[in-house]
């Protein structure tokens, strides 16, 4: 099938990718023309696992093109993905000036031929009829120009779409994996044609065409409409993030009555009505998703009249927990003016260079303003140089000179290679021995043998 996916960051470039890899015509479309221009000479401009091999792999096979010619692209897909950002105003609300500015887009490109039109992005409940107002309201000035220019009558250009809500549930640093080994697949539309053509679309994931276990039967498909769709992803992402407060929450009891919640993890993770996947305790949730669409949910709701008590206490819990860390550090090295603490990772979740709302951004600002040092490594941030924009931090290029000087390290993101360290050479080379294992990640007996004091979360 014809697709444009329009916005090429961590979901729009891996959606382009991954559906060309499946046999469909995709162009990608991004109006960041330095962007364009690298995944023009075949380079990723994110960290993903996978992403550059198969970006390759697809443009060879010549069934993937980038550009920023909007019109092109949408001339281009029968189907076409909106998956452009939704960052969070001061508010909390969603800011979709950047669907709305793609929306028009569209609708001023139209040409006549039926296209399906996909809110990739994660947008506020009732957006799939705000968008199909804009695409609208996009239309009717183009007409209005071509009727000023003589160049046409008002019957010409026909609103031949339908909108449908695909909310996507890749995880960056497996985004790739994710999308050919889906859980499952929404789509939100009351236009039957429209999703028929999805499924027909990812009708090779379903049947588990590039999937890791072919064997596994057919994905799942929810169809529903467009307000439950766009429901089902915040409820999803909401839901997650509270059930990791949850376990913070139990972590800081488990500190006080010397209970370990690993093991109260495993304990009530074996259940299967609980499961075990988000109840690793640790310095709290962040990235570039669950902040903003809990934030984005509680909105919502307070826009309708209802106080979401329970979504506000998951974030209030998550922000002591990010605090918590600071007194920690406070608890072990009393004084933090003057002293230097080494950080174990930046990045707010392994395999990922994505430093949107990550934990290491509040530590190291409020470091920083009690007078400590602060230094890191982070085996993406160190190694690419995407360090601009991060500051009151230096970053040193392993782990050894992180270590080199400090009174404290603190394990902030859990990435393998961490597991691997020589923590006996970096304890000789700190002023003070001490680690504070913001993921319980380390093993806590090879860390205290290699000479440090060793202090986990809620164990
Ligand atoms: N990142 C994730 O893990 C994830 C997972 C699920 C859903 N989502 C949702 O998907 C959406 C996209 O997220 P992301 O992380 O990929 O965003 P991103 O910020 O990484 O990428 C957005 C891209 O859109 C481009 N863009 C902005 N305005 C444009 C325009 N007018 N025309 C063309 N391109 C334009 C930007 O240049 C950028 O490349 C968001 O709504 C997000 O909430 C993200």
């Amino acid at each position: 099938m014809r697709v444009c996916v329009i916005g090429t960051g961590y979901v729009g470039l891996v959606t382009g990718v991954c559906l060309s890899h499946i046999g469909h015509e995709v162009i990608c479309v991004d109006n960041n023309e330095e962007k364009v221009k690298l995944m023009q000479s075949g380079q990723s401009p994110i960290y993903e696992p996978g992403l550059s091999e198969l970006m390759k792999s697809s443009a060879e096979s010549g069934r993937l093109h980038f550009t920023s010619d909007l019109a092109k692209g949408v001339n281009h897909g029968e189907i076409l993905f909106i998956a452009v950002g939704t960052p969070p105003l001061p508010t909390g609300e969603s800011d979709t000036r950047y669907v709305e500015a793609v929306a028009r887009g569209i609708g001023s490109h139209l040409n006549g031929g039926y296209k399906v039109i996909v809110n990739k992005s994660t947008v506020p409940i009732g957006s799939g009829d705000w968008v199909r107002m804009i695409v609208l309201e996009g239309l009717a000035e183009r007409q209005k120009t071509l009727v000023t220019a003589g160049g046409t009558t008002s019957g010409e250009l026909e609103a031949n779409f339908d909108v449908v809500s695909n909310p996507e549930f890749l995880r960056e640093g497996s985004a790739v994996y994710d999308t050919f080994n889906p859980d499952r697949i929404v789509l939100g539309g009351n236009s039957e044609k429209a999703i028929a053509m999805m499924q027909q679309l990812y009708q090779p994931l379903v049947d588990r065409v590039v999937a890791e276990d072919k064997s596994l039967p057919p994905v799942p498909v929810v169809v529903t409409d467009l307000s439950s769709a766009e429901m089902i992803k915040y409820a999803a992402n909401s839901f997650l993030a509270t059930k990791i407060s949850f376990i913070n929450e139990v972590a800081n009891i488990c500190d006080r009555v010397g209970a370990d919640v690993t093991q109260v993890a495993k304990g009530i993770g074996l259940d299967s009505r609980i499961g075990s996947k988000f109840l690793q305790a640790g310095l709290g949730w962040g990235g570039s998703c669950f902040p903003k669409d809990v934030s984005a949910l509680i909105h919502t709701a307070d826009d309708y009249g209802y106080n979401a008590e329970l979504l506000k206490s998951a974030v209030s819990v998550n922000k002591r927990q990010r605090q918590m860390m600071l007194e920690k550090l406070q608890q072990e090295l009393k004084i933090l003016k003057g002293k230097t603490v080494g950080l174990l990772g930046l990045t707010f979740k392994p395999d990922t260079d994505d430093m949107r709302d990550a934990p290491a951004l509040d530590l190291i600002e409020q470091l920083n303003r009690l007078g400590a040092k602060v230094k890191a490594y982070d085996p993406i941030v160190s190694q690419s140089g995407l360090s601009h924009g991060l500051s009151g931090v230096i970053i040193e290029t392993d782990a050894e000179m992180l270590a080199d000087g400090c009174d404290a390290l603190v394990l902030v993101t859990d990435w393998k290679e961490f597991l691997k360290l020589d923590y006996g050479k970096m304890a000789k080379l700190m002023t003070n021995k001490t680690l504070i294992d913001g993921r319980n990640f380390l093993d806590r007996k090879a860390v205290e043998e290699a000479g440090f004091r060793y202090v986990g979360i809620g164990r």
